[in-house]
């Protein structure tokens, strides 16, 4: 209910009919919140400002929007605090609107219907906030901020502003994902009580969380909250309960203080010819004229190397989590792995369900991915998920239910603030029970009272 209402006056008070794309489970827009828009309408389209212009904010939520959903959405405002990347973000993503190096002028002279913040995540709470003050909606980039004292701040500001606030989890818009979810939910397994799932970042992609701002928890909350909170999500979704408690290990035995050679970053680096994780950035255009071409302003390098000694995130983690329904999940996160997916199993009282992902050197040809459901006493059957485009077709989905008018929600898959905070605070118990060695209760952490929801 909650919940609901929330939705309804996002569609009440926001400027424009665009906007209620967002607001996915509501099915009916009332006539009074009808006239509210007709009185605010400007333009027609929903006016959309973006603060960080990184990779994230120029293609998934720059480049792409502006390309497929230009009839609904108007840029109105860019901003980052580097003003090189800022100008070739604008360029690459074919905007014509202003660019701002100040936020609060941005937000001042844009009157954005909705705010999209792609900042580094230890920032998003500052934008969010100040976001929901000026009167926007929120769209935010995971995780939705990297401790628990931002989380209720954000929390607070929301209720205060009476605004939305979306996290964009795309990850339970895959089509092999979602299949789970109505596997689950449909009672193919009876109910479920216990989760093995198990996830391994590569030598490519889990390497370049140490090589960028990910490798301090100042900046990224470690990986338990910047990475593994997208997987925590998954679980609170795919089990429809709130996580309870926490009890966790971690360490860092791979990169940082553990190499035997270190640079700076690899440009520069004297162990180039002779190091396995040497890369070179310039031999990419996109990361180029965002980030090398651009170190300058702001001294930040995009190849660091993996083995600098400030590194201070884990790359092993396993945490047992209860839920509130009392299912009890197992989770690992490696980030050295040879090759990059997961696997997933959901014990259930009338059965299992096996799911596994693998994303670079792939077992078979690229055209499903698989799911086994196997019932006690019974027959074991292989469901093929068609492959497709931007994590398995869910992107599209996802970007469809935001600026399209998808007003049906039949898995569930938009996030609102509720999840954002509780993914982000099962990681942040995560890494409070490493630095403790005792169990952490999510209730102890902010005003979020941990619910089952079926
Ligand atoms: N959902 C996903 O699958 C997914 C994938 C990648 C990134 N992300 C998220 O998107 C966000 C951005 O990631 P990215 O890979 O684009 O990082 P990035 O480093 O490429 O971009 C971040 C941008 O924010 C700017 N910035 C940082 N602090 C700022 C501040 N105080 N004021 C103004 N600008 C500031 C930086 O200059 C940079 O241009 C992160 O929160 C990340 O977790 C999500």
């Amino acid at each position: 209910m909650e919940n609901k209402m929330s939705r309804r006056n996002f569609i009440g008070k926001s400027a424009v009919v665009g906007a209620a794309a967002l607001l996915s489970n509501v099915p009916i827009i009332s006539n009074a919140a009808k006239k509210a828009q007709a009185k605010t309408v400007v333009s027609g389209k929903t006016k959309v400002a973006i603060v960080g212009t990184g990779s994230r904010g120029t293609n998934m939520w720059g480049k792409t929007v502006i390309n497929g959903y230009a009839d609904m959405v108007e840029y109105v405002g860019l901003c980052d605090k580097n003003p090189g990347r800022l100008e070739a973000a604008k360029k690459y993503m074919g905007a014509s609107c202003k660019t701002y190096i100040d936020f609060d002028t941005m937000l001042k002279e844009c009157k954005p219907d909705i705010l999209i913040v792609t900042t580094m995540d230890s920032t998003h709470d500052e934008f969010i906030i100040k976001g929901l003050n000026a009167g926007c909606n929120i769209l935010t980039e995971k995780p939705m901020t990297t401790d628990e004292v931002k989380c209720q701040t954000i929390l607070d500001a929301q209720k205060r502003s009476g605004k939305e606030v979306i996290v964009t989890f795309n990850y339970r818009y895959s089509p092999h994902r979602a299949k789970i979810w109505d596997l689950i939910n449909s009672g193919e397994i009876g109910d479920v009580t216990s989760v093995d799932f198990h996830w391994y970042l590569d030598t490519s992609h889990g390497a370049d969380y140490f090589r960028r701002w990910h490798r301090k928890r100042e900046f990224g909350g470690s990986l338990w909250v910047h990475k593994a909170s997208h997987h925590f999500d998954l679980l609170g979704w795919w089990l429809n309960s709130e996580p309870e408690e926490v009890f966790a290990y971690g360490n860092l035995e791979f990169y940082g203080k553990n190499g035997k050679q270190r640079g700076t970053n690899c440009r520069n680096c004297s162990h180039k010819d002779n190091c396995d994780f040497y890369w070179d950035v310039n031999k990419n255009d996109y990361y180029k004229m965002l980030y090398t071409d651009n170190e300058r302003h702001d001294g930040y390098l995009r190849d660091g190397c993996v083995f600098k000694e400030d590194i201070d995130i884990f790359d092993k983690m396993c945490a047992s989590i209860k839920y509130a329904n009392g299912v009890q999940v197992a989770y690992s996160l490696t980030a050295y792995s040879p090759y990059e997916g997961y696997r997933i199993a959901f014990n259930g009282t009338k059965g299992r369900i096996d799911a596994w992902i693998q994303e670079s050197n792939p077992t078979h040809d690229g055209e499903y991915d698989e799911i086994m459901v196997t019932r006690n006493f019974g027959k074991r059957n292989y469901i093929r998920v068609p492959q497709s485009e931007g994590h398995g077709g869910g992107d599209k989905l996802m970007h469809d239910k935001i600026w399209r008018n998808v007003t049906e929600d039949p898995f569930k898959q938009s996030a609102n603030i509720r999840d954002g905070a509780f993914a982000i605070l099962t990681g942040v118990a995560a890494r409070r029970s490493c630095d403790s060695g005792k169990p952490v209760k999510i209730a102890d952490l902010t005003d979020l009272v941990p619910k089952a929801k079926k």
